[in-house]
């Protein structure tokens, strides 16, 4: 007996684009310059994916591809290009990054003013101080999503489940900055589903099918499945669908935390052309 009420992320995402759209329009344009290396399946899906939305909001994207066996030198040069290109408002280097490369360094060679993923530190920072710039698109779009529904987040009991610093940590910042009460677990967290019973509010971001079960979920709670997993049966989210029984929100996969994200980045994007023009002021100084 399904009792949650759906959380539709491709409607709200529909009304972000055509919002992007517009701002798009209003600018003149702008560029958004995207970087993968290597040919895994899944991020080249991710990364057509934002190009075709990028294509239909009016925005210019530049896509790079740099083979396997890209050296770390060779696409922080890569990335050093674009940060220079003035066609080029924003940049986002996919990830994972395959060959070793140190991710870390990669982020901080992006130029902060560009950084739409909000991972060069300066920006992680700036969220960490509670004074956000770029934050990710996930995180970011996970937030509207929770707004557009009215869930209460002050005061709430959040719990994030999963620390990466593209999804749970942003994530878990945002949700402390809307006053909530948070709570971030991990593959060490002893006891989860006590954990995750507690939330009023509960982000999955971990990467493994139906972790979450319903005995695991407070009845009446929030529940976003950020989860992308490419099982036999098609793709699945971090949340076994039988939680809809006793949520009293939820998240689908697919059409929740996806549609939201590629929606979001367009928005940074929009934020990032704003910064280069002096229409808003990049907090630099
Ligand atoms: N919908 C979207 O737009 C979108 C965007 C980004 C990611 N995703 C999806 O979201 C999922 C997470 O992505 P990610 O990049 O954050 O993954 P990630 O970098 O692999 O991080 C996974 C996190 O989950 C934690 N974890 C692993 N096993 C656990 C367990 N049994 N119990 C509790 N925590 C556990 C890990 O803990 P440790 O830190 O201790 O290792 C880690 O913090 C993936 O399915 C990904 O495809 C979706």
């Amino acid at each position: 007996m399904l009792v949650a009420t759906i959380m539709d992320g491709k409607a709200l995402a529909a009304r972000v684009r055509s919002e992007v759209a517009e701002d798009v329009r209003e600018l003149g344009g702008l560029g958004l310059a995207t970087v993968l290396v290597g040919d895994d399946p899944a991020s080249q899906i991710y990364i057509r994916n934002k190009h075709r939305a990028a294509d239909e909001v009016g925005i210019a994207a530049t896509d790079k591809r740099l083979p396997d066996g890209t050296t770390e030198e060779e696409l922080i040069e890569a990335v050093e290009e674009l940060n220079e290109d003035d066609s080029v408002d924003g940049i986002l280097v996919q990830t994972p990054i395959p060959g070793g490369i140190d991710e870390a360094r990669v982020m901080r060679a992006i130029d902060p003013t560009k950084d739409v993923d909000g991972l060069h530190p300066f920006n992680a920072g700036q969220l960490y101080l509670g004074e956000p710039t770029y934050v990710g698109a996930t995180p970011l779009g996970v937030i509207a999503l929770l707004d557009e529904y009215g869930i209460q987040l002050e005061g709430a009991r959040a719990v994030v489940v999963g620390r990466s610093v593209i999804v749970g940590k942003p994530m878990a910042h945002l949700l402390l900055q809307a006053n909530a009460t948070v709570t971030i677990c991990h593959s060490r967290t002893l006891e989860l589903g006590a954990r995750t019973r507690e939330a009023d509010v509960l982000v999955v971001a971990v990467g493994h099918a139906s972790l979450v079960t319903p005995e695991m979920v407070k009845p009446g709670a929030a529940v976003v499945d950020v989860g992308m997993n490419r099982t036999e049966e098609g793709l699945r989210g971090d949340v076994d669908p039988a939680v809809a029984d006793v949520a009293g929100y939820i998240t689908p996969v697919p059409g929740g935390v996806g549609p939201m994200t590629i929606a979001t980045l367009l928005r940074n994007a929009v934020r990032a052309a704003r910064y280069r023009r002096g229409v808003l002021a990049f907090p630099r100084t």
